[in-house]
């Protein structure tokens, strides 16, 4: 091999304010780790594929990405921030995770972890809200947030799904959320739907004296989401969900760019296409960094004890990075988050009352806890799953064993019984 056809790999150099990207390389078949990582550092910045007459060493040298390390298959790769432009998240996906994804060079390639430099950072809005806004909004310091997916997901008429908001939030939910792939359907449209369920709302905060959040689906085509965010705030409520993987980058950029007074809840469905093999894709972590920087208020990031993959380890370490400012331990890059606000970390998928005083014990307080099955299959019915869930999150902060509270919590016992319960 030629000496020349190394010239991104330098690992004497020291990273100041460069972007890191951190890939596990599989190189393909015959080549070594250092050429292919030499290839993926090439493609992602100033190279193609031969020697360009015009392309002089300076602008290599200057413009160019460097493999500063490489051990075993995990490298590390700095990117001069010029090569990026500011608040344009397509336009710095297209460079570190683009064309080297389809690579010859590469049999297997994983964006493990991507560290931004503050000129970046300070670029994109990030949360609205963050944990403290949104902890401000409801009027709540302390205790997990609690809320549940309207079930089914698809097949209610809207007066059916505002009946099944209202019972959640009597029962004592703060949030209540439309399913990811709940928008306009013939059967539930979308403004008849927000119009039934916002009135229920603000019945039921007059009616306990609580504040309540509204999640409904705006995912659709930009525009059109653009509007139905509009609509939402027009016609009082105070949430949009989008799905950040179906949706796109672009279009969750441009809802964070609109001047709207809402809070912003990212569902990550879909996000598994990409983030589950653990040689190939992009890391689930890299996503929700992305999705901070951008602005989700809160964030989809796994239940640990629901029915979604996710290790337990890695779901901590999501949720560590999108609520901290800065964070070395356990990491994999450092990132320094300057003005960027917390996101919320929502656990959600598959978990009922039984799992809340586990999941608060591993997860922290700062969660939103979700159950759909959990509150809507409740054998007495959808406000009792609301209070289980509640009830659960009381014993919670008063330190009382779940099974303890549970032989005074007619609902809390329904739940535990129907589902068990974690220590
Ligand atoms: C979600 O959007 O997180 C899921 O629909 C959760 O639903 P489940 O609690 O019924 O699993
Ligand atoms: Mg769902």
């Amino acid at each position: 091999m030629k000496k020349e056809k190394y010239k991104f790999i330098d690992l004497n150099y020291r990273p100041k304010n460069d972007l890191i990207c951190l890939f596990r390389i599989s190189p393909a078949r015959g080549l070594s780790m250092k050429k292919a990582a030499n290839t993926v550092a090439l493609e992602s910045s100033v190279g193609t594929w031969d020697k360009i007459s015009g392309l002089s060493e300076r602008i290599i040298k200057e413009k160019g990405a460097k493999v500063f390390s490489i051990k075993k298959d995990q490298v590390k790769i700095a990117y001069p921030v010029e090569l990026f432009e500011l608040k344009n998240m397509p336009s710095i996906l297209s460079g570190i995770a683009g064309n080297v994804f389809g690579m010859k060079a590469v049999e297997n390639l994983r964006l493990e972890d991507i560290s931004f430099p503050k000129k970046i950072i300070k670029s994109f809005l990030g949360p609205r809200f963050g944990i403290k806004g949104i902890r401000k909004k409801l009027e709540i310091k302390k205790r997990p947030l609690i809320g549940t997916i309207v079930k089914p997901k698809l097949g209610l008429t809207s007066s059916q799904h505002a009946e099944y908001a209202y019972n959640s939030w009597k029962g004592g939910l703060d949030l209540v959320k439309s399913d990811e792939n709940l928008t306009n359907q013939t059967f539930n449209k979308f403004k008849d739907r927000f119009k039934k369920t916002i009135k229920k709302m603000e019945k039921v905060e007059k009616e306990t004296g609580e504040k309540k959040i509204y999640v409904e689906n705006v995912s659709a085509e930009t525009k059109e989401m653009i509007k139905r965010a509009r609509f939402i705030q027009d016609n009082g409520g105070n949430c949009a969900m989008i799905d950040i993987i179906t949706c796109g980058w672009a279009s969750f950029q441009t809802l964070r760019n609109e001047d709207l007074d809402l809070i912003i809840h990212a569902h990550r469905a879909g996000h598994g296409m990409f983030t589950e093999n653990p040689k190939h894709g992009m890391s689930m972590l890299t996503v929700a960094k992305i999705a901070r920087i951008i602005g989700a208020d809160n964030l989809h990031v796994g239940a640990i004890f629901g029915k979604m993959k996710g290790e337990k380890e890695d779901v901590i370490n999501i949720k560590d990075e999108i609520e901290k400012q800065f964070l070395s331990k356990k990491h994999i890059l450092n990132q320094k988050w300057y003005n960027v606000k917390p996101t919320f970390a929502v656990c959600s998928g598959g978990i009922h009352a039984g799992t809340i005083q586990k999941l608060v014990r591993v997860m922290g307080k700062d969660i939103i806890a979700q159950a759909g099955g959990g509150v809507s299959a409740h054998p007495l019915g959808v406000e009792a799953g609301a209070k289980s869930m509640r009830q659960a999150i009381d014993a919670v902060m008063k330190k009382i064993d779940l099974k303890e509270y549970a032989k005074t919590h007619k609902e809390l016992r329904g739940a535990i019984n129907r589902w068990g319960y974690l220590k």
